[in-house]
């Protein structure tokens, strides 16, 4: 199958399978403030992401990999929403267009219809310093995500077997690359380990990528005969893997991923130390079924939301959310107890 025919395959898989929700965000409750002393009027919303100044803590993740028409016609309708709701947002694999200079206009695209946006290039792990720069100089790209798939690359007969020197190549990326360098994960989420490691060798943003949002293995366990159902429950949730990144000892910003449905579990993801929270299934269902006013009307509520919640809870900046005391539940309490996370 072609690399663009098993993206199409993906979306359309994305769709079906849907959203698991078993994030861990029902885990986290915040508690309530009877005088929280705050006007909302007065909510910033102004966050950084790798030093990139956004107007909201919210950004449309990596989707569309796999060149093409679709592909094209996906990221310009992504690109003008991003435009109109002022919304980062990160493209999806650029490996075809690096490959096939055809295949370039499907990304170049995103830049035409937002000229002043934050914008993120997308490779995959097995990328080369020169290839990585190709992404970035294509899309002048303000920020390079390099996502991590071995889960992903596993579950797919034709997939990589071999995920060797991984670290040496992002080190080469860190620094030789002119922009910030979000290592990011697709699903199974990051340990703090994996992450203090990240950060020793220059990656000052990560984004966990949860588990418990779109399933890379059931997606691609779905798609043939040959299954590696083990994998389908695979991986650290959402809210225990941010709770795994609050206690690096580094400067390193993390952004929230995996299974994001609302402005709650982006106040939720900030509360427990992210920067900025990135929505991908949630979003392109939308899109696909509903069309672009319906996306730019559902992250204009997002960001309205964001803001009640915040006057709600006496926090006037994304940073002071993690000032908000909160209680944690559950599996993610079990998961932190275990780990000795406080
Ligand atoms: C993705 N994702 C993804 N990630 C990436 O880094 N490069 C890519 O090319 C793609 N492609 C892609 C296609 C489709 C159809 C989906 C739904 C997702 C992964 C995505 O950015 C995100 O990490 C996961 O989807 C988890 O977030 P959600 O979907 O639970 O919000």
């Amino acid at each position: 199958m072609s690399r663009t025919a098993r993206k199409l395959d993906h979306i359309n898989h994305a769709l079906l399978t849907g959203q698991a929700n078993t994030h861990g965000f029902e885990d986290v409750m915040f508690i309530h403030n009877s005088i929280p002393e705050t006007n909302y009027d007065e909510i910033s919303l102004t966050s950084k992401i790798g030093g990139l100044s956004l107007s909201s803590p919210i950004f449309i993740n990596a989707m569309t990999g796999g060149g093409g028409e679709q592909t094209k016609k996906l990221n310009q309708q992504l690109a003008e929403v991003a435009a109109e709701t002022k919304v980062g947002m990160a493209v999806g694999s650029q490996m075809a267009a690096i490959k096939e200079s055809e295949q370039r206009e499907s990304y170049e695209i995103v830049r035409k219809s937002h000229p002043d946006g934050i914008i993120f290039a997308n490779l995959g792990s097995e990328a080369t310093l020169d290839q990585a720069k190709m992404a970035v100089d294509m899309i002048e790209a303000n920020a390079f995500q390099l996502h991590l798939n071995v889960i992903q690359e596993l579950v797919m007969p034709e997939g990589d077997r071999n995920f060797t020197d991984t670290y040496k190549r992002i080190e080469k990326l860190v620094q030789g690359l002119e922009v910030p360098v979000i290592v990011k994960e697709v699903g199974y989420g990051m340990n703090n380990q994996i992450i203090q490691r990240l950060a020793s060798i220059g990656v000052r943003v990560v984004d966990i990528g949860g588990f418990g949002g779109t399933n890379f293995s059931k997606i691609e366990n779905e798609r043939r005969q040959q299954k590696l159902n083990y994998f389908n429950n695979w991986g650290i949730t959402t809210t225990a893997s941010l709770l795994e990144g609050s206690v690096v000892d580094a400067e390193i910003e993390i952004l929230a991923s995996g299974g994001l449905q609302s402005a709650m579990d982006l106040a939720k993801s900030l509360a427990l130390g992210a920067v900025a929270g990135g929505f991908a299934g949630r979003f392109l269902k939308v899109l696909v079924e509903e069309g672009q006013e319906k996306l730019i009307e559902d992250i204009n509520q997002i960001i309205n939301d964001l803001k009640m919640l915040m006057t709600a809870l006496g926090a006037s900046s994304p940073k002071e959310l993690t000032n908000v005391p909160l209680i944690v539940l559950g599996d993610t309490f079990h998961w932190a107890t275990q780990r000795g996370i406080d």
